[in-house]
């Protein structure tokens, strides 16, 4: 059986375990730094799967010796934000939490794939790909599968059609400059550019950039974390099943989409290997120019980051 490690029983990871213990996935570690807490929510979470008659174990922890072994490692540990925050603003205390959580996962499970969720995720997940010495296959962040949901989503509102009739893609960083590309959108085969005005559209594409903020506010205490908890499932399950998926995930680009040595939402195929593929759709020319603004902002965020810790 296979075996997945959960690192934060927060919000997010707690669901994320909810969803991979659901889908029946393998043998589910929670970690904390409040073991309790996530041996609490562990229990909780397996007392449900005998309700559903599932025989799956969530077992919880504060210690890594427990994770050893592990073929995939979820880190949703971090802070989440508060109204008025961005995901930037929590960049300096996450990367602490990440770096020291990172040491141990390398130290426990040297042969996993490491799936980062912790904001800000596309500079989080460099961090992680610095410190554990992984290679590029096996160091992912979670960002495009959340905010295509959230685009899906509006979009099918707008058009009173069901969400799974919406194709979208979503890439570049997981915050208010990220990429929703209108011109791939499709309903039913349909661009929306035919179902929809240019002003709706745009004002999907903007509720789509904020659509993490408009639950913040609405929450006033953490962030979302039913869709971002399934959505980081979606990518252990097309690993673990080797289901090769293509989902836009946050990798490391090494002259693709002419970005070079930065990781950047784009679309991948997951497999057993973790990203077996990157997958080179063409942008249309205001989509390229939206990209390069996103990679920017990454590189400024992501490079000023790298070398501050460097010092
Ligand atoms: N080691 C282990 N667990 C830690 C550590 C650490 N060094 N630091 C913090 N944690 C745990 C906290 O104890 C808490 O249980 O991480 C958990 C975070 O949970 P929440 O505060 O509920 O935050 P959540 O909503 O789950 O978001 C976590 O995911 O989506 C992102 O922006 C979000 O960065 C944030 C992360």
């Amino acid at each position: 059986m296979d075996k997945i490690t959960i690192i934060g029983a927060g919000n997010v990871g707690a669901h994320a375990a909810v969803s991979a213990a659901t889908l029946e996935l393998g043998h589910i570690i929670l970690l904390d730094k409040d073991a309790d807490l996530a041996k609490g929510k562990a229990l909780d979470i397996t007392q449900s799967m005998a309700v559903s008659h599932s025989d799956i174990m969530v077992s919880g922890t504060g210690n890594y010796e427990d994770t050893a072994d592990s073929d995939i490692v979820v880190i949703t540990a971090g802070v989440p934000r508060k109204p008025g925050m961005s995901r930037d603003d929590l960049l300096d205390i996450n990367a602490d939490i990440l770096e020291s959580i990172v040491s141990q996962v390398v130290k426990y499970s040297p042969e996993c794939i490491l799936i980062v969720v912790t904001n800000p995720i596309t500079t989080m997940v460099q961090l992680a790909y610095k410190v554990s010495g992984f290679s590029k296959e096996r160091v992912i962040g979670m960002a495009g599968i959340l905010d295509g949901a959230r685009f899906k989503h509006f979009i099918a509102q707008e058009l009173n059609v069901g969400a799974s009739e919406v194709m979208t893609m979503v890439i570049g960083d997981h915050g208010a400059l990220m990429v929703p590309l209108k011109d791939h959108c499709q309903v039913n085969g349909q661009p929306i550019a035919e179902l929809l005005s240019h002003q709706k559209i745009e004002n999907i594409v903007s509720r789509v950039q904020h659509g993490g903020s408009e639950i913040v506010n609405l929450l006033k205490t953490g962030s979302a974390y039913f869709a971002p908890g399934l959505a980081v499932i979606k990518m252990v399950k097309s690993i673990l099943r080797n289901e090769k998926k293509t989902l836009p995930c946050a990798v490391y680009l090494e002259g693709e989409y002419s970005t070079k040595g930065l990781f950047v939402g784009v679309p991948v195929v997951l497999g057993r290997q973790g990203v077996e593929k990157i997958v080179d759709i063409h942008l249309s020319e205001k989509e390229a120019i939206a990209f390069k603004s996103s990679v920017e902002h990454i590189r400024e965020r992501t490079e000023g980051l790298l070398e501050k810790r460097a010092k």
